[in-house]
């Protein structure tokens, strides 16, 4: 034999050799990846680790293979090259194995002997054909020429199929992680993914559908989609399956929906067709969102801007009524006395003066709902309250109806106007006796709650912190939603004329919003009703003290006294009373005229009795510039309401009188004014206090309790 033929047929050998190494450690490491993929006792770090080592050793030889196949012909060279590739990645075959490595419990076996063993074997033969070509090549089976070329053409063959198979089992490992995604985004999404037959039949219902309706799936899948429909509710399958068909989406489409339980939701919904391999329609696919907190939220945004606007009117109207039922009043006063007392004109005038005090009732809740009422804000225990109430309030109830009161011993105090919070409990109280007709039950109870977000998110505007609740619920006729939506509007009524003013829950509504609270009703027809008040908790505690109605004996006195009202018929009604109580009065129907008078009058002025709202200057202001040239004389500012602007405001320890007013408040109101000019005479100056301007809580009113 010729050297080179030798020389050839050595290399042959040497090639063979190293390729049968080759696949001996490939041999090992397809058993290693079995053994570890059927999870035997054995330990797999240490398999994981010679499959590495195997690897590694599989390169070094694969390099030296190169340098041997360097100088033969190119077939050869392109053979290793195609058949030895995936050894330059062979280290990747551990990879999909780690979880099971580190002993996850969510491993997939299948899905693991699919992308790993496959692969690898596929991998494996592309090998062993080349092997197989290099044993021809070596026995001489594939010296002759044409035998050779057909050998390579068929090696090349093989491990291009084998390559071939590896992308398609690439292809469907890519394919099965995506649908992997999309099973794991429909599972973790919180909007229910419910797929339907033609027909309505629900076959696939995710983990967020599971949320939205309260149903697991072995609950309705197979049950028709009507379960999650209100029954009232027409059925629009076959009109939705029609638009579908069209080739149109509905999208963000709203409607209502019914969880197991029969709890009505808002949902939005967004449709699509489901079809088959013939691009058939087979189905729908819904994905419905559950936005009932959102809906909620919305009309009570509504409403509250429906209530904004009645508060305005009825501000408006309340407080030029306060003004014509101020002279009205007034004016029987002065009349009564000078009538015969058992003659038809006292009585008429008494007539019309009861018909004021009624209408200047009504005004006062007008203004109550608006929060522009004058308030005496005190630091209270509501179970005081209600305690000192009860009596009274079970007289009102009458017989037939069980009270019942449930009261925490550990209330914390809030900051309201005890008269104010007598009427919102009186009010409470007199509407559940009036629900129950036949009969019931009625419980008032406190409680001390921590208001998180979860509940201010559907009670807008409540903000999360501490409250003191004060609930009435009753055992009556309930109410359906869409008067629970109007019970807080003035005048708002479902009693039959007569019967009910339609004020009661507006000045309810009025005083608590007034006070910063807030009040919530629960109702439903039939089955009674629960009303919730909130107050915000305040840390000081309460002293006990009653309601402070105490009327002592009103009466005049000589002092100056400047009168200063831009309405002309209060100006001439109150210049009267003061008069006839023996005032001496300067009367300006404007602050020019009034700063005119307090110049050019040349005695003293006592005090200055001023309107707070007026054109071109407000009553506060009217009072700084006389301060200079009058500081001796005190203030009083008449007001019916608190709506004022804040450069209307009066100082914090002003002295207010709330419009309408009788003449033993104004009086009596006047004589407290002047008191204070005999303490301050005693001091530097007058005695006008100056105090913190944010509060309003010390100002000191009189004049509400007529009625
Ligand atoms: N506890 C309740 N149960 C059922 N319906 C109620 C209850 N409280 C109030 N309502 C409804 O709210 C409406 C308004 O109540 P509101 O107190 O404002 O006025 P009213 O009671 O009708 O009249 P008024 O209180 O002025 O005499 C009532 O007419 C009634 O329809
Ligand atoms: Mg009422």
């Amino acid at each position: 034999m010729p050297e080179q033929q030798i020389r050839h047929c050595r290399r042959n050998q040497k090639k063979l050799e190293l390729a049968e190494q080759i696949l001996d450690y490939s041999n090992r490491n397809l058993e290693i990846s079995m053994e570890i993929l059927m999870g035997g006792r054995k330990e797999i770090e240490p398999l994981a680790m010679e499959q590495a080592e195997n690897s590694a050793a599989i390169a070094g030889l694969l390099q030296e293979m190169r340098e041997y196949v360097e100088g033969e012909g190119d077939e050869e060279r392109d053979l290793l090259e195609a058949a030895g590739a995936q050894w330059s990645r062979t280290l990747n075959y551990a990879q999909p194995l780690e979880p099971r490595m580190e002993g996850q419990r969510r491993f997939d076996t299948a899905a693991a002997t699919a992308n790993v063993i496959l692969p690898h074997l596929l991998d494996h033969n592309s090998w062993k054909a080349f092997v197989h070509f290099l044993r021809a090549q070596a026995d001489g089976s594939g010296t002759a020429e044409n035998g050779n070329r057909d050998l390579t053409t068929r090696t090349r063959q093989l491990v291009r199929t084998h390559q071939e198979m590896k992308s398609a089992v690439a292809e469907r490992k890519r394919m099965a992680e995506r649908l992997s995604q999309l099973a794991s985004i429909i599972e973790l999404s919180t909007d229910a993914i419910v797929i339907y037959t033609l027909d309505g039949t629900i076959v696939s219902w995710n983990t967020g559908a599971e949320g939205v309706y309260g149903y697991s799936a072995n609950e309705v899948l197979g049950r028709p989609r009507s379960v999650l429909s209100p029954p009232d509710q027409p059925d629009d399958l076959p009109a939705t399956v029609a638009t579908l068909k069209r080739g149109e989406r509905i999208q963000r489409y709203e409607t209502v929906h019914m969880r197991k339980g029969g709890k009505r939701i808002d949902v939005s919904m967004t449709m699509s067709p489901v079809k088959d391999g013939n691009d058939e329609m087979v189905g729908a696919a819904a994905i419905t969102r559950d936005i009932s907190d959102r809906k909620l939220l919305e009309k009570q945004l509504r409403q509250a801007q429906r209530m904004e606007a009645l508060g305005q009117l009825s501000g408006g109207i309340a407080h030029d009524f306060n003004n014509l039922l101020s002279v009205i009043g007034g004016y029987c006063e002065l009349l009564e006395p000078e009538l015969p007392p058992d003659g038809v004109l006292h009585r008429n005038c008494e007539q019309i003066k009861k018909a004021g005090e009624k209408a200047a009732g009504l005004t006062r809740q007008l203004l109550a709902f608006t929060r522009q009422q004058v308030l005496e804000p005190r630091v209270l225990d509501l179970n005081a309250v209600v305690l000192d109430l009860e009596k009274m309030l079970n007289r009102v109830i009458g017989e037939d109806i069980e009270l019942r009161t449930s009261l925490d011993r550990s209330l914390a105090a809030v900051k309201a106007d005890r008269g104010q919070i007598e009427q919102v409990i009186m009010n409470l109280v007199v509407n559940a006796r009036d629900a129950m007709p036949n009969g019931g039950r009625l419980t008032v109870q406190t409680a001390n709650v921590v208001v998180d977000e979860s509940f201010t998110r559907r009670h807008h505007p409540q903000a999360p912190g501490a409250y003191v609740r004060l609930s009435v619920t009753d055992t009556g006729v309930g109410m359906d939603t869409e008067t629970q939506t109007r019970i807080f509007e003035p005048f708002f009524t479902t009693k039959e004329v007569g019967k009910g003013t339609g004020l009661g829950l507006s000045t309810v509504y009025g005083v608590i919003r007034q006070s910063g609270g807030h009040i919530w009703v629960d109702s439903q027809l039939g089955r009674g009703s629960a009303f919730e008040v909130y107050l915000p908790m305040v840390q000081e505690s309460a002293r006990h003290e009653r309601s402070s109605a105490g009327a002592d004996g009103a009466t005049g006195g000589t002092e100056t006294i400047l009168l200063v009202e831009d309405e002309d018929a209060l100006r001439e009604l109150t210049r009267e009373l003061l008069a006839g109580s023996g005032y001496r009065v300067l009367e300006a129907s404007s602050p020019e005229k009034a700063i005119e008078a307090a110049r050019n009058y040349r005695g003293p002025i006592h005090l200055l009795l001023t309107d707070v709202v007026m054109p071109r200057m407000s009553g506060p202001r009217l009072a700084q510039s006389l301060e200079a040239i009058r500081p001796e004389m005190q203030v009083v500012y008449m007001s019916g309401y608190m709506g004022f602007r804040q450069s209307q405001l009066p100082e914090p320890d002003a002295i207010l009188l709330a419009k309408p007013f009788k003449r033993e408040a104004l009086l009596r109101k006047l004589r407290e004014a002047l008191a204070l000019n005999l303490e301050g005479a005693g001091r530097t100056g007058a005695g006008r206090a100056k105090a913190d301007p944010s509060s309003f809580a010390r100002m000191r009113i009189c004049g509400q309790t007529s009625s």
